[in-house]
């Protein structure tokens, strides 16, 4: 139990409505606050998760805050605001957009709840964990994006489907940037500890490297308008949970470099371990010349976002 334990969640869409079911079923904090600008819309959901909570005698109760002012006191708050990805959409084009949701809303969580750790979930994923870092001015272990967790979900449930077992049994792994250019790891994705490599030819493993890599797409191509929630707010549970519980165990999350890989003032997906004071440590995977290319390749994609928003003075208007 969390007694006491209160979780924001800015943006009560898909995504942001999600994550505190998922939580409130879980029982994982006495308190949810969503925050969206349709007020009514929230309420209604806050409403409708709490008697969902009395339903499965779940202690956790959903409210809603009005305004920033009301998000006070949380120990983590989960930020979904923004422009969600459509069709023909990429990531990358939702930049400008949610870069300048993100300094709004970070900036209202550094003042009203100076001691949240900050789960980024807007995308282009980690060029935002890099504004709300940059923005709330907080520790970079108090500034994680999602996004390793779900695409190495993906890469599993893409691993089962292709061999038609090994269900809960699969660890797959996926580094990078939450981008098409992310980084899958098949040299490190096992079935109960057997190597990919012992159970599937190299074609198919390729076949779920690039299934893995368009994941996001392939769903927002079915849905038409709007993109995944079911996967990105489990996968935003856990590291809720991780956090409220201090488990200080290793997912794969976004978070700001600061020599790790050899990369300084970048954000990128690497393995983390997470506990109550957030990412309390960056694990260095060895990773072979051609893994190390195309993190390389992830960690660029993402230094281009952040050029562009210093470009356009983005970190000047503070
Ligand atoms: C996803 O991967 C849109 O980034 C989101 O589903």
């Amino acid at each position: 139990m969390n007694q006491g334990k209160r979780v924001g969640i800015v943006g009560a869409g898909n995504v942001g409505a999600t994550v505190a079911y998922s939580l409130a079923m879980l029982g994982s904090c006495h308190e949810i606050i969503l925050r969206d600008n349709k007020i009514e819309v929230a309420k209604g959901k806050a409403l409708d998760m709490s008697q969902a909570a009395a339903a499965v005698r779940s202690h956790t109760v959903v409210s809603v805050a009005e305004s920033m002012e009301e998000l006070t006191d949380c120990d983590v708050v989960v930020v979904t605001a923004g422009s969600p990805r459509l069709p023909g959409m990429s990531r990358d084009d939702l930049l400008m957009i949610n870069a300048n949701i993100t300094k709004e809303v970070v900036s209202g969580i550094a003042k009203y709840s100076p001691n949240a750790i900050i789960i980024m979930v807007s995308n282009p994923l980690d060029a935002m964990t890099y504004v709300a870092l940059k923005e709330s001015g907080f520790d970079r272990s108090r500034v994680l994006g999602m996004a390793g967790i779900l695409d190495s979900s993906r890469m599993a449930a893409f691993i089962q489907e292709k061999l038609g077992y090994g269900g809960g049994q699969i660890r797959a792994s996926v580094m990078g940037g939450h981008g098409d250019d992310m980084v899958p790891l098949p040299r490190y994705s096992t079935v109960a500890g057997v190597p990919l490599f012992d159970l599937l030819t190299e074609d198919e493993i390729n076949e779920i490297v690039d299934r893995t890599r368009h994941g996001g797409a392939e769903i927002v191509g079915y849905l038409k308008t709007g993109s995944a929630y079911y996967a990105p707010a489990k996968s935003t549970a856990i590291m809720v949970e991780a956090i409220l519980k201090d488990t200080k165990q290793i997912h794969p999350c976004a978070v700001y470099l600061e020599g790790e890989y050899g990369y300084d003032d970048v954000v990128s997906g690497v393995p983390v371990m997470i506990g109550a004071n957030g990412a309390e440590k960056i694990i260095e995977v060895t990773l072979n010349e051609k893994e190390k290319e195309m993190f390389a390749r992830s960690c660029n994609s993402v230094q281009t976002l952040i050029d562009t928003l210093n470009e356009n003075k983005f970190f000047e208007e503070a």
